[in-house]
């Protein structure tokens, strides 16, 4: 939006994607959501309305003292005055242990335009399966679905009920709540309850990986588009994965680069002067994503579908190799 706070521009010629840009925005709130959970409010610094954006979408959010991590936005999409985030203190975590230490209202920070790689599908009932924080991208979904007079079930997992963050307000929005407690011995059964594909229902999961994996797995039968997940941290990658040289033809800018073993693909193309967006460098935000022209990908991001992957026609070139020789890039 034009009277969005203010923007830098991105590093490409190109039109900019959603979450390409730049803006500086102000901590107007923290609030204490449940125990070592802190919600986040953010403002443009002059009060201007914030870029939109849709349920599922996120922000990347640059801290004073350089982290770089990405975090759902959970507020009300209709309501553009500000951003909500939610941050669980993360013990080892830089972003998490800065924001909960040293982050104070009235501080400005940096952070991307939304960017949605989560959105959500229309379907006639929703299951929701979140483990812990996980459930902030669901917030705004939940709204959304009940607006529509759709159904939703959330599964919603936690080592205590009680420590469940956002609960309260997700009690008002209209949907189903079904708690689960390690602790209290109410585990979530994944196998057990979403093994039977369910007509007409869409499940969306993020949380721990052992919890995406469980969802993966129990939902092997269900349709294609019908399971949608979001990692928060890449997926784990097998001990002993290789890494082989390969080349990479640049389409557009008329380059052939080598790109060794040790490398990435976006690191190859920075020193080639090659300019990709890049924000996680760990496959799981969609911003350094490029098209493929031509050549087999062998995808490692935690982002695209079995659909996405097999289609081949674009790549997280921060993680992702070639399984052949070469590479073809819209690039
Ligand atoms: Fe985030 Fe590549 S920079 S997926």
């Amino acid at each position: 939006m034009a009277d969005a706070a203010e923007m830098t521009k991105p590093s490409t010629a190109a039109a900019p994607r959603p979450g390409e840009q730049t803006m500086q925005v102000r901590l107007r709130a923290l609030v204490w959501e449940a125990p070592g959970v802190l919600s986040l409010e953010l403002t443009a610094p002059d009060g201007s309305a914030l870029p939109p954006f849709e349920p599922g979408a996120h922000i990347d959010v640059k801290l004073p003292d350089g982290t770089l991590r990405q975090y759902s936005l959970c507020g009300d999409p209709n309501d553009t005055s500000h951003y909500r985030l939610g941050i669980r203190a993360i013990s080892g975590g830089a972003s998490s242990s800065y924001v909960h230490r040293k982050l104070r209202p009235g501080d400005l920070i940096t952070v991307s335009t939304p960017r949605n790689n989560f959105p959500l599908v229309d379907a006639k009932h929703y299951i929701f399966v979140a483990g812990g924080i996980g459930v902030t991208p669901f917030i705004p979904m939940m709204r959304e679905a009940s607006a529509k007079s759709r159904s939703w079930t959330l599964l919603y997992c936690n080592k205590r009920n009680e420590d469940a963050p956002f609960l309260n307000e997700i009690r008002q929005l209209g949907g189903e709540i079904s708690l689960h407690s390690s602790e209290a011995g109410t585990r979530l059964d994944v196998a057990q309850r979403l093994t039977a594909v369910e007509k007409d229902a869409v499940v969306y999961c993020c949380g721990p990986e052992s919890l995406m994996t469980a969802v993966e797995e129990a939902t092997g039968a269900w349709p294609e588009g019908t399971v949608h997940f979001e990692w928060f941290a890449p997926r784990s990658r097998p001990a002993d994965e290789t890494s082989g040289a390969f080349e990479v033809v640049c389409e557009r800018s008329g380059l052939t680069l080598s790109v060794p073993p040790e490398k990435s693909i976006l690191e190859v193309l920075g020193d080639a002067g090659i300019e990709v967006p890049r924000s996680c460098e760990q496959g799981i935000c969609g911003t350094c994503e490029v098209r493929v022209i031509s050549g087999d990908v062998d995808h490692r991001d935690s982002i695209l579908s079995s659909s996405e992957r097999a289609a081949n026609a674009t790549m997280m070139t921060c993680v992702s190799r070639a399984k052949g020789a070469r590479l073809v890039l819209d690039i």
